[in-house]
């Protein structure tokens, strides 16, 4: 779906970007390590990642409620269609717990431009540990984690392992000069400027996230979009939780 976003992006950008994307390099070597530039996390580092059947990441809200992206779901209402899986790094483990949705809800007014959060519920909870969302802007900077089961370079194949990576914050200002058309309000960006980190297809609806000042972990941003993945100046977006948890959490309590 971002890639439409993306391809959208790339031809309104011109010529110019088509063909510096063209020209940019594939290096035989110095391959990123298996998300971009990311490792392999470890079974139980982060017990609230989900993995969601139509090829999306997620995070437990609650223990029956997957937080994902607006664009990871066709729409809202009662949905048996989706399933999650919960409980492990590898996606093949025979200790996977798998459970399937009941019902979906897509952020209101959602168009395909910001708002890029979603609801999903299961049909049973999932006993493992949530992870809280920042319902201030107390934790929208410093140094990131991001995780996920997608592509571990842009164009590359779906990971069985979930990989992690750390990934700056980087200011609304920076990130619009990247792309004009950031819906600052809602979006939350981090990458480095060298690029080589970064999350990509697949990782979506994925949490980014860091710790508060208890060291507990919480969820600021959500995996939604990037021209390519790990370019140069062109970071990661993520749909900024803050701005949404108010209504995150009443439409949880309400689904
Ligand atoms: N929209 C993508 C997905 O569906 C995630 C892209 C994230 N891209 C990035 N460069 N951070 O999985």
């Amino acid at each position: 779906m971002n890639l439409l976003r993306t391809l959208k992006r790339t031809v309104a950008a011109g010529a110019v970007l088509l063909a510096a994307v063209s020209l940019q390099p594939t290096s035989a070597f110095a391959a990123p390590p298996p998300v971009v530039g990311g490792v392999r996390a470890a079974q139980g580092e982060f017990p609230f990642m989900v993995r969601l059947s139509m090829g999306c990441g997620g995070s437990l809200l609650t223990q029956q409620i997957v937080l994902t992206a607006a664009h990871c779901v066709s729409g809202s209402g009662n949905n048996t269609s989706i399933t999650a899986t919960a409980g492990v790094v590898d996606l093949q483990s025979p200790s996977a717990i798998r459970v399937r949705s009941t019902k979906v809800l897509q952020a209101p007014g959602y168009n395909g431009t910001g708002k890029d959060w979603a609801l999903i519920k299961l049909a049973q909870p999932i006993n493992l540990p949530t992870l809280k969302i920042a319902n201030t802007t107390a934790f929208d900077s410093g140094t990131f984690t991001v995780a996920g089961w997608g592509a571990a370079r842009e164009g590359g194949a779906q990971q069985r392992y979930l990989l992690k990576a750390t990934v700056p914050f980087v200011s609304d200002a920076s990130c619009r000069s990247s792309y004009p058309s950031l819906v600052a309000a809602e979006e939350i960006c981090a990458g480095l400027p060298q690029g080589g980190v970064d999350t990509c297809q697949g990782d979506s609806g994925g949490p980014m996230f860091r710790r508060d000042n208890a060291g507990a972990w919480i969820q600021v941003g959500i995996v939604s979009w990037g021209e390519g993945c790990a370019r140069p100046n062109l970071p990661g977006v993520y749909t900024q939780v803050s701005h949404f948890a108010a209504q995150i959490t009443s439409a949880a309590a309400g689904l």
